[in-house]
């Protein structure tokens, strides 16, 4: 990865910080974005120890859609080109809330946000040779898409993770879709982390998980660093995907926690869901890779 230049969002914590350590250390330049400045610093002080390419960060907040087209306009300035832009944060969240661009915010994070900063870096990754776009899924996206709820306007039901799994099912289907427009000029693909103790996860509020799964939440809690993947683990589908030469030129497809091309679940595919994902991004963003 010597000589080329990857953006992780999330990359402070969690599977991004080890995604972005495991690609600087194969020699890329690495920029961390984050919300906090100097969690992001401390991250970067911290990787750039073992890193054998430049790691710097560009703090942003993705919920934001004038903070996205900031940091798209500072990767531009500083770098004038992106080879790989791993699009890693994401979350749950127990209510339904809006952000200030009156969207709401788990979709902002996990669909929209990845859906604008492709658009908005689409023209360096276009001057990269072989741009990649890496999306992280997670939670159980196999249910169909209701395009009347995506932001959970009709339901939102943040206890069950409802939410958090259609925004990933409409994440792949985004992403299935953004594939499919660009060819292989820049390849859009999907990873799969598997489960992993992060602190994004530590954080979820019990009242965010089922009501039968609650009393044994903090035991699966506190043994979850035995009980669940390593980040090292976590990481290696994204690092894959963003480095391989096994996967140059491969591209709207999905890859398991194991580095193993998968089946897309049929919700992703289903061609009114895929519609109704895209033509909602467009709208709220304004943004089109055209
Ligand atoms: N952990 C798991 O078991 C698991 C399983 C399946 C899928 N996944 C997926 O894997 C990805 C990473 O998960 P994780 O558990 O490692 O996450 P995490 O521990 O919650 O870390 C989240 C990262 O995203 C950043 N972030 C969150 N919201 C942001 C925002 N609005 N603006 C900018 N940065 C933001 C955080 O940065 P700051 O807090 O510094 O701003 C942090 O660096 C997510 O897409 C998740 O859905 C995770």
């Amino acid at each position: 990865m010597r000589g080329k230049t990857v953006l992780v969002t999330g990359g402070t914590a969690g599977i991004g910080k080890e995604t972005a350590r495991g690609l600087a250390r194969l020699g890329a330049t690495v920029i961390l974005v984050g919300r906090n400045p100097d969690r992001a610093r401390n991250a970067a002080d911290e990787l750039s120890q073992e890193a054998d390419g430049e790691v710097t960060v560009l703090p942003a907040d993705l919920a934001d859609l004038a903070g996205l087209r900031r940091l798209a306009e500072q990767v531009a300035g500083r770098y004038g080109r992106l080879d790989v832009l791993v699009n890693n944060a994401g979350g749950v969240n127990a209510e339904r809330r809006l952000t200030r661009d009156g969207v709401e915010a788990t979709f902002a994070v996990n669909v929209l946000a990845p859906y604008a900063l492709t658009c908005l870096l689409l023209p360096l990754l276009r001057t990269a040779d072989g741009g990649r776009v890496v999306n992280l899924t997670g939670g159980l996206p196999d249910g169909a898409i209701d395009p009347d709820n995506l932001q959970g306007e009709k339901t939102f039901l943040g206890w069950t993770f409802t939410q958090y799994n259609h925004t990933k099912t409409a994440l792949m289907a985004m992403s299935h879709r953004f594939a499919s427009l660009l060819g292989e000029e820049v390849t859009v693909n999907v990873a799969y982390p598997g489960h992993a103790s992060t602190p994004g996860n530590r954080a979820i509020p019990m009242r965010a998980f089922p009501y039968l799964y609650r009393p044994v939440a903090p035991l699966v809690r506190l043994l979850g660093p035995l009980l669940l993947s390593d980040l090292t683990r976590a990481a290696r589908s994204s690092i894959h995907l963003a480095s391989s030469p096994e996967v140059e030129g491969i591209t709207g497809a999905y890859f398991d926690a194991r580095t193993r091309r998968a089946s897309w679940p049929a919700g992703a595919l289903d061609a009114r869901g895929q519609e109704a994902v895209w033509s909602l991004c467009e709208r709220l963003s304004g943004l089109s890779p055209a």
